[in-house]
C-alpha cells in the first residue's frame, strides 16, 4: 500500500462536470473536464435545469475516465473532496451525491470544500504557497481580495457590492452580441481596439477594498445605446478595450494596495477571469516593480472551473483533519 496521499476532486457547481486526481496535494495525475458550454450558448447563459441534467449524464463517465487516465483504483484513494458550494443547487447536488455514494461504497473519507477556496488552491498546483499572501479572486460569481495567514485560513478583505467581474464581462459581451461566455471574446476584441472611450472607474470610499462593476457595465450599455440613437457607430473593439482597461485598472490598483498594507510574501490570481490576457499582463508588469513579492498566475486550464483545484484544497483540508459525514448537502450560499 502506497503512502502517497491521493485525493479525488469532484466539481459540478456550474456548467463543467469535472473530476481530478491529485497526488500529495500538488501533482495532477488527471484533470478531466466535460464542458457544457455548447448546450448553454444558445440561451446566452447557464440554464440551471439543463446544467443538472448534463451533470447527471456525465458524472459517472467522467469519474471512470479520470480513474483510467490516472491509473488509480478506489483502494488507492485517500479521500474524496467535492464542491459543496457556492453554486447552482441542482448542479452541486449531483457532485455531492456522487461523492457520497463513492465514499460510502468504497469506505473512503469524504470532504466537502468551498469552490472559491478551490480556485485559490489552483495556485498550489503551480507553486508552493508562501504565507501571508493575498489572492485576487475574479470569477463569474465572485470578485474578492482574500488574505491568508496560513493554509485553510481565508479572510475576505474586499468583495464586490454588485456584479462580479466575470458577470460584467458576460453582460457587456451580450450587449455587443458576442456568444456566451463573453469574457474570452471581450478579451480578444480588447486587443484589437484602443481604450479611447471614457468610462468610469469605481474606486468606492477611500481605503475600501470592495469592488463595484455594475456602474461600469451600465456606462458601456449607455454609451452603445446613445450612439445608436444618434445614428453614430462605435467600434466594438474600442469599447471592449475601454471596458477592459477600467476593470483591470481597478483590480490591479486595489491588489497592489492590499499587498503593501498586509505586507505579504505572495500574491495569487484565481478564478475564470484570471484567464484574461490583459489582466495577466497588467499584474505581471505591476509586480515586476516589486520583485520581493512572488506573483503566481495559474495556467488557463486551472483558472476556469476544474476539479484539480478542488482536490488541491481537499488535500489541505484532509491534512487539517476535516471530514464530512453522509449528511453533507449542497450549500449554494456557502461562506468561505
Ligand atoms: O471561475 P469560473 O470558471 O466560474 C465561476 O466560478 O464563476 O469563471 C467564469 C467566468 C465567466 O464570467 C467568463 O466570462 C470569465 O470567467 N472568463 C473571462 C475570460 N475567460 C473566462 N473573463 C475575461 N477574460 C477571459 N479571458
Ligand atoms: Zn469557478
Amino acid at each position: 500500500m502506497s503512502t502517497d496521499q491521493i485525493i479525488m476532486g469532484i466539481e459540478t457547481s456550474c456548467d463543467e462536470t469535472a473530476v481530478a486526481i491529485v497526488k500529495n496535494g500538488t501533482e495532477i495525475l488527471t484533470n478531466t473536464v466535460a464542458s457544457q458550454i455548447e448546450s448553454h450558448k444558445r440561451f446566452g447563459g447557464v440554464v440551471p435545469e439543463i446544467a443538472s441534467r448534463h451533470h447527471v449524464e456525465q458524472i459517472t463517465l467522467v469519474i471512470e475516465e479520470a480513474l483510467k487516465q490516472a491509473q488509480v483504483d478506489y483502494s488507492d484513494i485517500t479521500a474524496i473532496a467535492v464542491t459543496e458550494g457556492p453554486g447552482l443547487v441542482g448542479a452541486l447536488l449531483i457532485g455531492v451525491n456522487a461523492a457520497k455514494a463513492l465514499a460510502f461504497a468504497h469506505n473512503i473519507p469524504l470532504i466537502g470544500v468551498h469552490h472559491i477556496a478551490g480556485h485559490i488552491y489552483a495556485n498550489r498546483l503551480v507553486k508552493e504557497l508562501q504565507f501571508p499572501l493575498i489572492s485576487l479572486v475574479v470569477s463569474g460569481g465572485h470578485t474578492e481580495l482574500v488574505y491568508m495567514k496560513e493554509h485553510g485560513s481565508f479572510e475576505v478583505i474586499g468583495e464586490t457590492r454588485d456584479d462580479a467581474a466575470g458577470e460584467a464581462y458576460d453582460k457587456v459581451a451580450r450587449t455587443l452580441n458576442l456568444p456566451y461566455p463573453g469574457g474570452p471574446h471581450i478579451d480578444r476584441l480588447a486587443h484589437e481596439g484602443k481604450p479611447v472611450i471614457k468610462l468610469p472607474r469605481s474606486w468606492l470610499e477611500e481605503g475600501s477594498y470592495d469592488f463595484s462593476f455594475s456602474g461600469l457595465k451600465s456606462a458601456v450599455i449607455n454609451t452603445l445605446h446613445n450612439a445608436e440613437q444618434r445614428g453614430e457607430s462605435i467600434e466594438p473593439a474600442d469599447l471592449a478595450a475601454s471596458f477592459q482597461e477600467s476593470v483591470i485598472e481597478v483590480l490591479v490598483t486595489k491588489t497592489l494596495r492590499a499587498v503593501k498594507e498586509y505586507n505579504v510574501k505572495q500574491v495569487l490570481l484565481a478564478g475564470g477571469v484570471a484567464a484574461n490576457k490583459g489582466l495577466r499582463a497588467a499584474l505581471d508588469d505591476a509586480f515586476k516593480e516589486i520583485p520581493e513579492i512572488d506573483l503566481v498566475i495559474p495556467p488557463l486550464s486551472l483558472c476556469t472551473d476544474n476539479a484539480a483545484m478542488i482536490a488541491a484544497i481537499g488535500s489541505v483540508a484532509y491534512e487539517k483533519g476535516k471530514r464530512s459525514d453522509y449528511t453533507l448537502n449542497a450549500n449554494p450560499g456557502l461562506e468561505i
